[in-house]
């Protein structure tokens, strides 16, 4: 009998890592998901303690030897997402993730960064970008096997205040912007780590959909029923000036990614229309 691939994943109960985790345990492989969560008893770690493969670890990515420590056996795979308010400590806790991961003899470290809108080379002033960007180029540095991916702004924000409201109001007209189901950022992790020799050193723009803003409100329109442009003109919805910065941020710049060369990789990746549909 062969042994179980272990694979690490950060931020587990999260949008991208959750949705990875789902995807992972549905995998014919023969693997253990090791699922990082602060609070093993919290309503979303339970939810996915149940799923086949998965073993939840208590830790946190500013204290990682921990969740390494526990693992029993060589580790085939890691995924990583900065999270959290604190750039910095972002910063700090990436790269020490990354230092972990080479010590422990990882095979493929899989990061999940974010799509630059045209600014890799570019300073953006918008903190939470920058620190991608450092961990980006400490993985790179560091020889580590790696894959990178560059998700746009999930479609799940539709559902978060303030969103569809720029859509009609704030977004130029002729800017095409994209969107990404985090559940398929989650399939395109999996697929990723049970393929390291197919994906190893690519840096993969993770686009479903793009549209200028007509696009977006016609689909809205046709799957939802409701007309955007009727909706009341507001763009605060409570946020505080660096979500703000950044929403501007997203809103006047074009992606970097291309639905067309997403679907070269992962042709199954949602489109608009079907993302609302199945999100009914
Ligand atoms: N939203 C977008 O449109 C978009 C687009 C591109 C890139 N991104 C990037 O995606 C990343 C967020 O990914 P995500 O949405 O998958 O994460 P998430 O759902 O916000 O969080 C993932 C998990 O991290 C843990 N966590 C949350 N806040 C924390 C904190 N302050 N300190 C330590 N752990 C914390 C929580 O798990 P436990 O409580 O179980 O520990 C949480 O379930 C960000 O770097 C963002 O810039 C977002």
């Amino acid at each position: 009998m062969s042994t179980s691939q272990n694979f690490i994943i950060f931020g587990a109960t999260g949008k991208q890592g959750g949705a990875a985790v789902r995807w992972l345990s549905r995998s014919d492989a023969n693997i253990i998901i090791h699922a990082v969560t602060r609070d093993p008893s919290s309503p979303k770690a339970q939810s996915i303690s149940s799923l086949p493969k998965v073993k939840l670890i208590q830790g946190d990515a500013s204290a990682a030897e921990g969740v390494f420590s526990q693992i029993e056996g060589k580790i085939a795979g890691i995924f990583f997402v900065n999270v959290g308010y604190d750039a910095t400590a972002q910063i700090q806790e990436g790269k020490a993730i990354i230092d972990l991961a080479k010590r422990y003899e990882v095979n493929h470290f899989v990061f999940s960064s974010t799509d630059y809108n045209g600014h890799r080379n570019k300073e953006t002033g918008i903190a939470s970008i920058e620190a991608k960007k450092n961990i980006e180029d400490h993985l790179i540095a560091s020889g580590m096997r790696h894959t990178v991916i560059r998700p746009v702004g999930f479609l799940e924000n539709l559902f978060l205040p303030g969103y569809t409201d720029a859509i009609p109001h704030f977004w130029p007209a002729q800017l095409l912007k994209s969107g990404i189901a985090a559940d398929d950022i989650g399939r395109a992790i999996s697929e990723i780590l049970l393929n390291p020799n197919e994906f190893e050193g690519k840096v993969i723009g993770l686009s479903g959909y793009e549209g200028v803003p007509q696009d977006w409100i016609d689909t809205w329109q046709d799957a939802t029923g409701e007309n955007l442009r009727e909706r009341e003109k507001k763009m605060s919805g409570g946020m505080d000036e660096e979500r703000m910065k950044l929403l501007k941020f997203i809103m006047f710049n074009q992606n970097d990614a291309r639905v067309a060369e997403t679907k070269a990789i992962f042709p199954w990746v949602k489109d608009l229309r079907t993302f609302l549909q199945e999100t009914k």
